[in-house]
């Protein structure tokens, strides 16, 4: 069989590399390529295809040919991928194209996305299946902003492993300073990103380096060969098996006694007998069967096409969903997503736009543009509109309910596009975050100026014994001290020698700490973004309390967003709030490990590890550095002390 070129995968033709049998009991990796237009892309695909055999002999004599006629004294890959997608680029709309190849340990599929300036639109369409994405850099020019923007659309969907590929190195003479200046600068990048698994390989494409076999011109590089990361990369079990999610599309009704709905599954399984729901209308009944084309089954599960029959004669229509009676999805009309804008004509709110989410499609207007992000410095812009390429925060609200779950979660029920109702392009994909936050509704500018939000009807009453008399008593005054920093960088460690120290002084303390606040006030939190803003908001709340109540406050707390920390920052007075960042190596950290949650972390069993798999953005100002990596505990305690003297918070006497 031979490389081959469709626009659904799941056709997939079983491409025999060794001649052999199918290898059907292999598993499968999707992977897409993200490069600009002169990076190699063409040319890697075309080297995997031809490296694994993959290719016809009558191609291959085409491209010899068209590489001789074209004056190349090279066979031109790039010829074989390019030649495929001129032949098929007429009467596709989505432009994507799929090519297979298989080695006898794993099948592969490829999501090609052309490189041209539409990126970001092929990006979207193209990665969302993939498990794994080869984000190619020219060695000579580096990391470029396209090279970001291509990392930044990985993470945010959500694709677990990424290879840099480093292209062009026989340009550079191979050169190993340039692959690690390369390695450096991207790492930096990504440490802010949600990757869970980045690699780096120096190739040549064109030469076929590190692709398939080692290359003796750079033997510096010690890694494993493009070709064998991606047989071997273990594959997680993302897909998501539990939230069961049928959205119909259509009824079949063949004759009087049969009535079933036709769909695929895109979450979760679902067996007969089960009680299930049907949205919108809330009408429960049981699964009776699962029909296939080759018969009736005993269960579905996702990606499969069934037809199912119920046993209640309830009504079910198109862009309705089937799902679990136990396990619902959100049904609403207003959500908070992260938008692509892919349009040359930029986002108006005033249009009713057509949302696309699973089988359904309704009116959607973005009712709020809430930041845009800058994917270079991953800066947050406030912004009207959305113009070709912007990828930002935004508010959709519908004329009638979804039924979604967020992208995290289920990348089924979190994704849509958005149409224009009257030129019928596409000019967005958007990942579900989730419902709109009650407070960002009701208070959006207290929140988005860091003021409190305030329960309605309720007025403020004056502290009844105001600060300055507590601290006239206590004898120092009020502060807040925010140490924040990796799990393992020795923060509570710090605060709690500071806080000893203090206490012995006679100062009025207090210390909250992220595994204490945890147990109880924050207990119903976990480690998404979502969550960790808003312990970080509950801590603020309370570290304002005993602030106001004259104790100095210690808090550790990981509050790996920058944003958090000021907005804790933005409830105390000037001068009275210290940030103190508790650097520490990431290795150094995974070294001390002291609860053991890096080797938990590395081995996937906990989610969104802040250093491992969620970002921490490093204070850029902040009011002390403590580096635990070469200073004793007792000098960075005497060192802290000291500025706080210097501040005016600590008595001169305190602190000697
Ligand atoms: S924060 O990000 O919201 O500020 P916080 O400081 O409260 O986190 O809690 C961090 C503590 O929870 C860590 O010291 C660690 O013991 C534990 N922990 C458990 N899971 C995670 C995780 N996914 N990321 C970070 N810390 C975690």
């Amino acid at each position: 069989m031979s490389a081959n070129s469709t626009t659904s995968p799941n056709t997939a033709p079983v491409v025999d590399g060794n001649g052999g049998n199918p290898y059907l009991e292999m598993d499968l990796l999707r992977f897409t390529t993200a490069g600009s237009v002169d990076d190699g892309k063409s040319t890697l695909i075309g080297r995997l295809l031809y490296d694994t055999r993959s290719i016809f002999q009558d191609q291959l004599e085409a491209i010899e040919g068209a590489s001789r006629r074209r004056g190349e004294d090279y066979l031109n890959l790039a010829l074989l991928t390019d030649g495929l997608r001129a032949e098929r680029e007429q009467n596709i709309t989505i432009d994507v194209a799929y090519r297979y190849f298989a080695t006898p340990r794993r099948k592969f599929i490829i999501a090609d996305t052309p490189g041209h300036i539409q990126y970001t639109r092929n990006m979207v369409t193209g990665a969302s299946t993939a498990e794994l994405a080869i984000v190619l850099v020219d060695a000579r020019k580096g990391v470029l902003t396209q090279s970001k923007r291509h990392g930044f659309l990985t993470a945010l969907l959500g694709i677990p492993h990424v290879v840099v590929a480093i292209n062009k190195m026989d340009l550079v003479g191979y050169s190993y300073e340039v692959y690690r200046r390369i390695m450096a600068e991207y790492t930096q990048f990504a440490q802010k990103l949600d990757i869970k698994d980045l690699i780096f390989i120096p190739i040549s494409a064109l030469h076929g380096d590190n692709i398939v076999t080692h290359s003796d011109n750079m033997p510096w590089y010690e890694g494993a060969t493009l070709l064998h990361h991606l047989e071997t990369v273990k594959l997680g079990a993302d897909r998501n098996l539990v939230d069961f999610r049928f959205p119909v599309q259509c009824v079949v009704r063949p004759h009087q006694d049969f009535r079933g709905f036709a769909g695929r599954v895109v979450s979760g399984t679902i067996t007969p007998g089960e009680e299930i729901v049907v949205l919108p209308s809330g009408q429960s009944s049981r699964v009776r069967s699962i029909e296939t084309f080759d018969g009736p089954r005993q269960e579905a599960s996702p990606l499969d096409s069934v037809v199912l029959t119920v046993e209640d004669e309830i009504d079910i229509s198109r862009g309705d969903m089937i799902v679990r009676r136990m396990n619902l999805p959100t049904v609403e009309n207003r959500f908070d997503a992260i938008l692509c804008w892919m349009n040359e004509a930029p986002l108006d709110p005033a249009v009713p736009y057509l949302l696309m989410h699973t089988t359904r499609s309704v009116k959607a207007f973005v009712s709020r543009i809430v930041y845009r992000i800058d994917v270079d410095t991953l800066h947050r812009e406030q912004v009207d509109t959305f113009r070709l390429n912007d990828i930002g925060r935004v508010e959709i609200t519908t004329a009638q309910p979804i039924f979604f779950d967020p992208y995290q979660i289920n990348q089924g029920t979190g994704s849509f596009i958005l149409i224009h109702p009257h030129t019928n392009a596409t000019v967005a994909a958007g990942m579900i975050r989730g419902e709109v936050r009650t407070a960002d509704e009701l208070f959006p500018e207290e929140r988005a100026e860091g003021r409190d939000p305030v329960s309605p009807g309720v007025v403020w009453e004056e502290w009844n014994i105001p600060l300055t008399e507590r601290e006239a008593r206590s004898g120092h005054r009020a502060a807040v001290l925010w140490f924040t920093g990796l799990s393992g960088s020795g923060k509570s460690t710090i605060a709690r020698a500071l806080e000893r120290r203090l206490f012995a002084a006679g100062c009025q303390t207090m210390l909250l700490d992220g595994d204490q606040v945890r147990h109880g006030l924050c207990g119903d939190l976990g480690f998404s973004p979502a969550d960790r803003q808003e312990n970080i908001r509950r801590v603020g709340e309370v570290a304002k309390l005993f602030f106001q109540q004259g104790s100095l406050v210690l808090c550790t707390f990981v509050s790996p967003f920058a944003e958090d920390r000021e907005r804790v920052r933005a409830l105390l007075p000037e001068g009275r709030f210290f940030e103190i960042y508790v650097r520490c190596s990431l290795e150094e950290c995974m070294r001390r490990d002291p609860k053991g949650l890096y080797t938990k972390a590395l081995e996937g069993k906990i989610e969104s590890f802040t250093g491992i798999s969620s970002p921490y953005e490093a204070p850029e100002h902040p009011e002390m550095i403590a580096e635990t990596d070469s200073e004793s505990v007792d000098g960075i305690v005497e060192s802290i002390v000291a500025s706080l003297e210097r501040e005016g918070i600590l008595p001169r006497a305190a602190g000697t």
